[in-house]
């Protein structure tokens, strides 16, 4: 194809816009869409935009800069991001915009670099992130149908949206800022209330809080289907579509809904998804760079999803359905690596907008250089059990049968839940979740003596031994909430009662566990007994907090510098550097094996703080204690798959999208 294919309708519609706006007053900062000529128009004139995804909150702060300029040079006109409720909203009232999460500074950089912002400003985002960015407490009201209009729902959307969007309105292009466009809800056709009350109450809100001015749009798979429940009057509706299909088939779905106005692809995917045990996605650059060359060609505005995946620290990812949670890593095959890496995808993707506009002049940034700082030891700090009082200050929630984590009010991370044996099992005894309550996974001991793992959908029972009053733990671990589809409202916790052979357990003490609390407070070194034998000849240990330190080298200029850290031996858990949760490893079950640390959260002027909660099973009664610092990622390793047909549900997505 050649640029000069879509000059005869710009100069087409140039020539409309010359009559039809100079004979009116153009304001020098405006935005909008032209149905005449099938365009957006900036300050007057056509214009199409080329724009990337970056999600600021999978991105650390200290490198929002590095990454939009790269994206910049790219050729972007702007970038598209989300706005995760949940992050800003962590407890009801409670807002946090501070840091990682300032926002408005992120849209100053962006202008700063010269990039539009497109806003997703949600209630609902999807993203693969938890619950979709709607957050835990809303289930408060256990019978809440998120995304409806529901009244409690809509109630705490329109407080929240009153906090968020007068945030943004000084932001927006015609106040001088770089936000041209902003989306309300997300693939909202793809869900199945199809509630036009809701979305007509989403418009409402939006236009008292943003004005009249401002572009809105939704954003649906490209199937007259999707766009059915998704579009609304007064909303732009936009498509969105992976590469390798039919082009001209998936514009006319939008068609289908905007008979007139410019043609957009929202979500070009540039990679795919992934979820511990499955295969790492990847899709190849030539079809991308094709499709992507036929969306510009037709003169269609894009956005790339991901231009930068970054990565979900923390308890922040997603989840799908059949229960299928994302790893830590949401790097997405993308033109910039996980950790902002120029690729060969960026290359030729930048290639493919330099025949259709001027790219940038000036310097790439460079790919940050990765330090290997080796092997780090590390040490027992105590198990879960051990270090309980710091861990849960208020001590236990009595309660005769299982409470969730929404009830306890804690939404993330571990709980606790034990009761005592009510007859002696010496023979192996039948533990078992009858109706899949165990959200989502269950580390079981007796006495501190490790039993087994329950897991969601997939271990309901194992057996146990144990004599009549010994105490049975059960710790919890919330591995995020379904982000996509109707099982969105995803209670964490024992959400169903647990049998003992036939008989319901009852009367436990359930310890909400602030583990971020106490990693931050120094979970090292207040042990002053001497260490528990670790040797374990079965499968299982209690879960166990291990800790270390890492120094970081002299006489090398520019340390600390970003690195990843891998687990040799490890089998399952939760790390953080210097109380910077760095997110879930799962080498057991991959494909992720390695995490991203980037630079910042080290310091060279004193040792490096390393918490690491393995939950399964350590190297350290048999092979060596230590983790290791390397300067390559590796989130694709081939290890145990799944045997049901998880490729069947990530076509069926993609379907969706088609
Ligand atoms: C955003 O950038 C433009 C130049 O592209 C500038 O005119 C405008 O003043 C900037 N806005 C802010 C809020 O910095
Ligand atoms: C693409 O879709 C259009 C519209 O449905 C159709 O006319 C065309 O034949 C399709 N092209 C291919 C290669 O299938
Ligand atoms: C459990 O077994 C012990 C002997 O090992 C016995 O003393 C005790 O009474 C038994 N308890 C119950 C509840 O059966
Ligand atoms: C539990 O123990 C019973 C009886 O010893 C045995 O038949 C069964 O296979 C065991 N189940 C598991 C999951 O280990
Ligand atoms: C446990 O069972 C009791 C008695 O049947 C029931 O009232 C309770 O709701 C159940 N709890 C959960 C969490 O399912
Ligand atoms: C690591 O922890 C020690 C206390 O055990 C503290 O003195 C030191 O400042 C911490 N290091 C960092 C980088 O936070
Ligand atoms: C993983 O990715 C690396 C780097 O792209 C590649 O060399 C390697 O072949 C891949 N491994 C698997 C198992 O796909």
């Amino acid at each position: 194809h050649s640029p000069s294919v879509i000059l005869t309708p710009l100069l087409y519609c140039g020539f409309f816009f010359f009559i039809f706006f100079c004979t009116q007053n153009i304001p020098q900062r405006s935005f909008g869409i032209d149905y005449d000529c099938n365009c957006f128009v900036k300050d007057g004139r056509p214009f199409r935009y080329i724009s990337g995804s970056i999600h600021y909150s999978r991105v650390p702060r200290y490198y929002w800069k590095d990454r939009l300029l790269k994206m910049k040079m790219a050729g972007l006109d702007a970038i598209q991001t989300y706005v995760p409720w949940n992050y800003h909203e962590p407890q009801l009232g409670v807002y946090d915009f501070s840091g990682d999460r300032d926002l408005e500074y992120f849209l100053q950089l962006a202008n700063d670099t010269g990039l539009l912002v497109i806003l997703r400003a949600g209630p609902y985002i999807c993203a693969e992130w938890d619950m979709g960015g709607l957050p835990a407490w809303l289930l408060e009201k256990k019978s809440i149908v998120l995304r409806s209009s529901d009244s409690d729902y809509l109630a705490a959307v329109e407080k929240w949206m009153g906090v968020l969007l007068p945030k943004m309105r000084p932001h927006l292009y015609q106040n001088g800022g770089p936000i041209i466009m902003v989306q309300v809800e997300n693939e909202y056709g793809s869900y199945f209330a199809c509630d036009y009350d809701y979305l007509r109450s989403l418009l409402k809100i939006f236009r008292q809080h943003l004005g009249d001015e401002v572009v809105l749009f939704t954003t649906d798979g490209a199937s007259q289907f999707h766009l059915k429940c998704g579009a609304l009057q007064g909303l732009y509706a936009t498509v969105d579509f992976a590469p390798g299909g039919n082009v001209t088939a998936a514009f006319l779905a939008q068609r289908g809904s905007e008979p007139t106005g410019p043609l957009v692809n929202s979500e070009f995917y540039t990679g795919w998804l992934d979820h511990w045990g499955h295969r790492h996605s990847v899709v190849p650059t030539q079809t991308i760079a094709k499709t992507l060359n036929e969306i510009l060609a037709r003169g269609a505005n894009v956005n790339l999803y991901m231009f930068i995946g970054g990565t979900n620290f923390a308890y922040w990812n997603g989840a799908n359905m059949p229960y299928m949670p994302q790893p830590t890593s949401y790097d997405y095959d993308a033109p910039l690596s996980e950790a902002g890496d120029l690729t060969e995808k960026y290359f030729a993707l930048r290639e493919v907008i330099g025949m259709y506009k001027q790219l940038p002049e000036g310097l790439i940034p460079p790919t940050t250089p990765k330090f290997a700082y080796g092997k780090v030891r590390l040490q027992k700090a105590g198990t879960v059990v051990e270090v309980l009082d710091r861990l849960s200050p208020d001590g236990p929630v009595k309660s005769t049968y299982p409470l969730t984590f929404v009830q306890l009010k804690q939404y993330f991370g571990f709980v606790l839940y034990r009761t005592t044996l009510p007859k002696n099992c010496t023979e192996p005894t039948q533990l078992s979740s009858p109706l899949n309550g165990v959200h989502d996974r269950a580390y079981v001991s007796v006495d501190g003596v490790p039993q087994g793992v329950l897991e969601r959908d997939k271990s309901l029972m194992i057996n146990i031994t144990g004599k009549a009053g010994a105490n049975l733990d059960i710790l919890v671990e919330n591995m995020g909430r379904v982000n996509f589809g109707r099982y969105n409202n995803d209670f964490k916790g024992l959400v169903s009662n647990l049998t003992l052979d036939q008989d319901t357990l009852v009367e436990w003490e359930i310890y909400p566990l602030d583990v971020d609390g106490a990693v931050n407070h120094d979970i090292n070194g207040h042990l002053d007994r001497p260490e528990r034998c670790v040797d374990n000849p079965q499968s299982y240990e209690a879960p166990t907090f291990y800790t270390g330190r890492l120094s970081i080298p002299g006489g090398i200029p520019d340390l600390p510098q970003d690195t990843y850290v891998k687990f040799p031996g490890w089998t399952k858990g939760q790390i953080w550097i210097n109380g910077f949760n760095l997110g879930r490893y799962w080498p057991a079950r991959g494909p992720q094996l390695t995490l991203f640390v980037p630079g910042n959260i080290l310091v060279s002027s004193v040792p490096n703080n390393i918490t690491v909660l393995e939950l399964e099973h350590s190297p350290c009664s048999t092979q060596a204690c230590e983790i290791e610092f390397v300067d390559k990622p590796n989130i694709n390793a081939t290890t145990q798959y799944e045997n049901y047909a998880p490729q069947l549900f990530v076509r069926d997505i993609w379907l969706n999208h088609l």
